[in-house]
């Protein structure tokens, strides 16, 4: 089968690789009819994040059909199904509390290192391990692009604004409107948000944030520091999410949020240490909440409220490209070209 895979730093490739097989009874065989490209690719394109082996087929975020299932996959050959982007057994303490990205047996799709992990999605079929308590089939009605996204980017928005805990009347700062932080305006606006001030300085971002129900804040031609205060009397955001994963963002973030207030980050930081002192977050009193996104836990309400037409994500996939096109699609990605947020990958 055609599969995207990581070669070098700043470097993929499509290539023929062999198709997957079922493992282990608990298996199921996804034929890929739709995969997408994530800011967190990035950060092992530009080797922000390593490890990962050369060859290694890339992409986490897939929709499609089963085409093959073990005795255990509890999941019907024909079943629509969308996948968060770790594995999780449903089972485990952690998977009991909601936090399914901590499973004590999940997996990351697209990370092998040392040999040893899960292939990724960009790719014309994918293995799922755990496919019982990790696929989600998707509702009738429910556009496909849509709920491909409920596996990770519009997952992690609204689990932000949750980590953030922003509630109604609230005045909330997004820094940062890739697909995760537009996720974020819209996950707060859900919320209640009174105001949702939308910080980025891509000119497509900041008017999709509008359209979102955002303010849109361009950081190169204003203060956003200065914007917030105006908002709030001089006292800061009640809640700041982060959706960078840069030290500048994280920066921006802490200043931004009012005394008592909180930071919610998702942003993957690469870098040692954050970009704050330990003092200046107790002379704020920050509440600073970090993590990975427990996908498989938001997806179902998610795709509910998709298909109740409570939510709208139509203005997040701006391309869509032939899977055989991957290496240009994720140098678009990279440079923003052409107002791109989100693109799908279509084996
Ligand atoms: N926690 C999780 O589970 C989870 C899941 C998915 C993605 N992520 C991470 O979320 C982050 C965002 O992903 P994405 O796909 O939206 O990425 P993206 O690269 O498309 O978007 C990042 C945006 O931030 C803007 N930006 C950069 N520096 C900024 C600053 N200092 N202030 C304001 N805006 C700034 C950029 O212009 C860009 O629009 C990445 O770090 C990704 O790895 C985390
Ligand atoms: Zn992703
Ligand atoms: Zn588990």
């Amino acid at each position: 089968m055609l599969a995207v895979t990581f070669q070098s730093l700043r470097r993929v490739a499509v290539e023929t690789v062999p198709d997957p097989v079922l493992l282990g009874s608990g298996d199921a065989i996804v034929r890929v009819e739709r995969s997408a490209v994530c800011g967190s690719d990035m950060h092992v394109f530009h080797g922000r994040e390593t490890g990962i082996d050369a060859g290694c087929v890339m992409g986490h975020e897939f929709l499609g059909e089963v085409v093959e299932a073990g005795p255990d996959a509890g999941v019907a050959v024909g079943t629509r199904v969308v996948s968060p982007f770790t594995t999780s057994c449903g089972g485990c303490r952690f998977c009991r509390i909601g936090l399914t990205c901590r499973c004590v047996s999940g997996a990351l799709f697209g990370w092998v290192a040392g040999g040893i992990g899960l292939p990724g999605a960009q790719a014309e079929a994918v293995r799922v391990p755990l496919a019982r308590s990790t696929l989600v089939p998707v509702p009738d009605g429910v556009d496909p692009d849509a709920a491909l996204l409920c596996g990770d980017v519009l997952a992690t928005g609204f689990f932000c604004a949750e980590n953030g805990a922003v509630g109604p009347g609230d005045t909330v700062a997004v820094v940062g409107l890739g697909p995760v932080g537009l996720s974020a305006v819209l996950g707060a606006v859900h919320r209640g948000a009174a105001r949702v001030l939308a910080v980025d300085d891509v000119p497509e971002r900041l008017a999709v944030a509008g359209r979102l129900g955002g303010e849109p804040v361009d950081r190169s031609a204003v203060d956003p520091l200065e914007v917030v205060r105006d908002a709030t009397d001089g006292a800061g955001a009640d809640v700041v999410l982060e959706a960078v994963g840069h030290p500048s963002a994280a920066r921006l973030a802490v200043d931004l949020v009012r005394p008592g207030g909180t930071v919610s980050s998702v942003g993957v930081h690469t870098a040692p240490s954050f970009p704050f002192s330990p003092v200046e977050a107790y002379d704020k009193n920050l509440t600073f909440a970090i993590g990975r996104c427990p996908a498989r836990r938001l997806a179902e309400p998610l795709l509910e409220l998709l298909r109740r037409e409570e939510i709208d994500v139509s203005p997040l996939v701006t391309h869509r490209m032939p899977l055989a096109d991957a290496v240009r699609a994720y140098d678009r990605f990279d440079r923003r070209e052409d107002g791109c947020i989100k693109i799908v990958l279509e084996p």
